[in-house]
């Protein structure tokens, strides 16, 4: 019998080909995945990686809550064009911390990835009130509302403690301590030094220009004054960070 003839019996007998493509697609399964549990870290560590501070955390909260990522990706590409108009490509460990993550593919807006420090905080909130205010052909939706909200901080340390259980490294101090950090983030008053040594680089102060409310606008401009910011591009070398 040929190779031809051998492979006439497989093609005319439905469930004879059926078990040999299931064999043959569980094999390169296998090959596909086995590695993966044996790689001590599928994403290798960055220094300057840390969890959301619970303010950054609430924040990005309501980012997901208000579909923010229906137009906004968060995942920049290692091509020239988007390195140029965003910054560094994005690193798997820059959404190490994220359940769930924001990448996306939909830019009706640009990507967001390296947002932080871009703009002021008033801008922002400006922007968020009214869009048309500072970029007049803008098709942003208005979120105004979110000024007039207060933020609800009840279940922050819930929040914690779920992202812990998905493998977030908050430590005890840092549960213990949620509450207070949310405040004390967002008021320029406040004693901060919790807040920095705990979250090193998280952007202190009122964000949306009424020191004595803490509001939703609060919490998602603390986040986006973050995105990107936490690793230094100036000392990181591919392939060489800590491991
Ligand atoms: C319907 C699509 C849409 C939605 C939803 C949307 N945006 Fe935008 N966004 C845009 C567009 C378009 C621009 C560019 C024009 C502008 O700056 O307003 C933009 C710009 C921005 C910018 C400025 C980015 C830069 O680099 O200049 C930020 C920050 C931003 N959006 C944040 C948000 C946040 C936060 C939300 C959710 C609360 C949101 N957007 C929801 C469309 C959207």
């Amino acid at each position: 019998m040929g190779i031809l003839d051998k492979h006439k019996v497989l093609e005319t007998n439905a469930t004879l080909l059926l078990v040999a493509s299931f064999a043959v697609v569980t094999v390169g399964g296998i090959v596909e995945i086995a590695p993966l549990f044996y790689l001590e870290n599928t994403i290798e560590k960055v220094e300057g990686m840390r969890p959301y501070s619970p303010l950054e955390l609430a924040g990005r909260d309501i980012y997901i809550r208000e579909g923010c990522y229906v137009c906004h990706s968060q995942m920049i590409r290692p091509f020239r064009d988007e390195v140029e108009r965003y910054g560094h490509y994005s690193l798997a460990a820059e959404s190490m911390y994220d359940h769930p993550f924001q990448w996306g593919s939909k830019r009706t807006g640009p990507d967001l990835a390296r947002v932080g420090g871009r703009y002021s905080n008033d801008w922002h909130v400006q922007h968020l009130t009214e869009p048309r205010d500072v970029v007049p052909e803008s098709i942003m939706p208005s979120y105004a509302f979110l000024g007039e909200t207060d933020l609800d901080a009840a279940n922050i340390t819930g929040r914690l403690v779920a992202n812990r259980r998905v493998g977030v490294p908050y430590s005890d101090e840092m549960i213990a301590a949620a509450e207070e950090d949310l405040r004390s983030q967002a008021d320029p008053d406040a004693d901060t030094s919790g807040v920095e040594e705990r979250y090193p680089k998280a952007v202190l102060g009122d964000f949306d220009g009424d020191p004595s409310r803490l509001t939703e606008m609060d919490a998602l401009v603390a986040y986006l004054q973050m995105l990107g910011t936490l690793v230094d591009f100036s000392t990181y070398e591919p392939g060489t960070a800590s491991r």
